[in-house]
Parts: C-alpha cells; sequence; structure tokens
C-alpha cells in the first residue's frame, strides 16, 4: 500500500502538469513552463531519494529503503521528459552536440543527466546482485548527479536565486549529514564503502 502512494505522489507532478496543459493553463510560453516544471520535480525527487538514507538512520525504521529506487526512478524519468520536452519544445533534435554545449548551464544539465543514466540502468535488484560491492560505490554518483543538477538550476536562473540558495543549502545539509554519519569516503565513487 505504501508503494502505492509513494507511486502516486511522485507521478503527481506529471498529472498536474498534463491537467494544466489540457485546460490551458500553462502560461504564455508552453514550452518554457513545461521543460521548467519537469526539471524541478527531476531535482526535488533527486534530494527526497537523497533524503532516504538520512530518515532511515534517524528513525531506526529500514522500511524507508524499500521507495528509494522507484523515488530515484521517477527522478530519472522526470530528467529524461525535462530533456525531450528541451529538445522538443524550445531547441529542437538538430546538432545535439552544439545544443547541449551551447551555454554552461545546459552542458552542466547534461552532466548531471549523463550520471543518472548507469544509476538507472543498475538500479535493479538482479544487477545489484551482480554487481555485488562494486554496486554501492558505483550510486553514489548521485551525489555528483545533485551537485551538477544543482549548479545547473542556479546558472539558468534569470535574476531572482532565492529557490536556488535555498536547495542548495538542503542539498549542502544532505551531503553533511552523510559525511558526518558515514565518513568523507562515503561520498567519493569508486572507493571502498564503510557505510
Ligand atoms: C541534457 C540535460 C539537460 C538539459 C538540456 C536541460 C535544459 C534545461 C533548460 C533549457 C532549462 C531552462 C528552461 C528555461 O527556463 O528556459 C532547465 C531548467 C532546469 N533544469 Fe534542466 N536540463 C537538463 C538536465 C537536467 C537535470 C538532470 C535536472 C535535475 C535532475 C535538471 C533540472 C532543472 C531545473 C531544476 C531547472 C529550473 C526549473 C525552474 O526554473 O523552475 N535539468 N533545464
Amino acid at each position: 500500500m505504501a508503494k502505492v502512494i509513494v507511486f502516486c505522489v511522485a507521478l503527481m507532478p506529471l498529472i498536474w502538469l498534463v491537467t494544466d496543459v489540457v485546460l490551458g493553463r500553462i502560461g504564455p510560453d508552453p514550452g518554457q513552463e513545461i521543460t521548467e516544471r519537469l526539471g524541478i520535480a527531476a531535482f526535488q525527487l533527486l534530494l527526497v531519494t537523497l533524503l532516504i538514507t538520512p530518515l532511515k538512520k534517524m528513525t531506526g525504521w529500514p522500511g524507508w529503503l524499500r521507495h528509494r529506487r522507484m523515488l530515484g526512478l521517477f527522478a530519472f524519468f522526470y530528467a529524461v521528459l525535462h530533456v525531450l520536452a528541451f529538445l522538443q519544445l524550445i531547441l529542437g533534435w538538430g546538432d545535439l552536440w552544439a545544443t547541449f554545449t551551447r551555454r554552461p548551464y545546459i552542458a552542466l544539465g547534461a552532466v548531471a543527466f549523463l550520471l543518472m543514466i548507469p544509476l538507472a540502468l543498475t538500479s535493479t535488484k538482479a544487477m545489484m546482485k551482480r554487481m555485488g560491492r562494486r554496486w554501492k560505490p558505483v550510486h553514489r554518483l548521485i551525489y555528483l548527479s545533485a551537485i551538477f543538477a544543482w549548479l545547473h538550476f542556479l546558472w539558468q536562473a534569470r535574476s531572482d536565486v532565492t529557490e536556488m540558495v535555498v536547495y542548495g543549502l538542503l542539498l549542502l545539509a544532505l551531503l553533511f549529514i552523510r559525511a558526518y554519519w558515514f565518513g568523507v569516503s562515503s561520498l567519493v565513487p569508486l572507493r571502498k564503502s564503510r557505510a
């Protein structure tokens, strides 16, 4: 039951967006609004995914971990939709290399996205088993991806950066808690795990 609730909540940003598009409540620049909303959903879900381990540690309840994979996959799902919306509704499918290197903030987003791909591909139980001890260090790429996604978020800001700073502080807090509890090595991919 809890899984169904988490699934429905994670799907809400998409349902909301589709409803607004259908009802024509999407503002004067639909392409930009759709891309932005999908980007923010991807980033928020990335942060929620990062919150799971601290929650487990704070509450002592291992049940949190059951939702981590789904939340991480939803973050990736929204990131895919975000990139597709950007290509389809803003810049087109022309020269992709030129598109992704066009501006620093887009390149940062592309790095964040590329880092999410191995995580999504190795998120199944079978892959977890196959990779054994290597799975955890590889999945620490999520921290790097979140940092790049935040830099991308900050860089694309036009004037007011309050929202970005608040998200940045949240991310910093999550990284700090992790480093404090498990040691700085737990943030570094491909190092022996202590967590
Ligand atoms: C190839 C990868 C990516 C591209 C090309 C891309 C492109 C963009 C563009 C063009 C915008 C600005 C839209 C506008 O206001 O005109 C944007 C905003 C944003 N993107 Fe990305 N992005 C990428 C990856 C990501 C990833 C992986 C995340 C998060 C996990 C992300 C999160 C965001 C956020 C949070 C915003 C700001 C939304 C807002 O202003 O409310 N992006 N992205």
